[in-house]
């Protein structure tokens, strides 16, 4: 069953397209991947599923219904959540505080105000129970009262990814995870991905530039060029594509 169907979508700013009729859906429960060059439109496109920004045209459903017209909030509320290029922490909060931040939404949010002190506590403790259960998921307990701006590149990409489970999330669309993570920690990330979706069946959607990164993981790789889809299939099938191999791998593939 598909959980999220893309159909022929695409959105333009100013004289700029960066998302040229793109269609595709993805099966509930799978590890999709989403390679391609910088500029390719990758990021455009989480933008318009998550609706950061609106489509133009198409249509974008979630579970059966439509999507497109909403709030990004309503949208990540609907059990669809992102992270963005470029982790962001909060480093004056702790570990465990950055995470409860996801709990209780926007703290401007004016229902907070109308907490009880005791009401508020007890939601306090809520939070915290829950933020520690994700840390554990990541292996990040011991850092949860520390600054979260002592911690490392990888350590605020594996936080990135404990506060995008906060809601209990079917679908994560993750944005270049990797970027910037030595290869010790990108495997890290990568077993704490595929035990996620073994115990708690979500849903993956994840941009990376590099293929040989998320060969393994992934059980579809769809690869965009310049605002469009240019091949989708098997992991191997893209390896072996002579197009995408020519126009997009270049010389890691062959060696050169
Ligand atoms: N909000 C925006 N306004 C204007 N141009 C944008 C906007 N978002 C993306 N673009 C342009 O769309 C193109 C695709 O960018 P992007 O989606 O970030 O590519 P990728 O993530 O594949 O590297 C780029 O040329 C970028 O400058
Ligand atoms: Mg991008």
């Amino acid at each position: 069953m598909a959980i999220l169907e893309v159909r022929d979508i695409s959105v333009s700013f100013g004289g700029i397209k960066p998302v040229r009729g793109v269609t595709f859906s993805v099966e509930a429960g799978s590890f999709t991947s989403i390679i391609g060059p910088n500029g390719a439109g990758k990021t455009s496109l989480f933008n318009l599923i998550s609706g950061v920004n609106k489509i133009d045209a198409g249509e974008i459903s979630f579970k059966g219904q439509t999507i497109h017209k909403l709030h990004a909030h309503e949208i990540a509320s609907r059990g669809l959540v992102r992270t963005f290029q470029g982790a962001k922490v909060i480093k004056r909060l702790t570990v465990a505080e950055n995470l409860m931040m996801a709990v209780q939404g926007n703290p401007g949010d004016s229902l907070w105000r109308f907490f009880t002190p005791r009401s508020r506590s007890k939601f306090e403790k809520h939070a915290r129970e829950l933020a520690m259960e994700r840390l554990d998921r990541v292996g990040m307990t011991k850092y949860a009262d520390d600054f979260a701006g002592i911690l490392s590149g990888g350590q605020r990409k594996l936080l990135d990814l404990s506060r995008a489970l906060m809601t209990n999330p079917s679908m994560i669309l993750l944005d270049e995870p990797f970027a910037g993570v030595n290869p010790t920690l990108v495997e890290k990330l990568l077993e704490v991905l595929a035990s996620m979706r073994k115990q708690h069946e979500i849903t993956f959607l994840l941009i990376e530039h590099d293929l040989e990164t998320v060969m393994n993981i992934s059980e579809r790789v769809i690869v965009m060029a310049e605002g469009k889809i240019i091949a989708d299939g098997l992991p191997n099938s893209i390896y072996e594509n002579e197009q995408v191999v020519d126009a997009y791998l270049g010389s890691r593939k062959r060696g050169a």
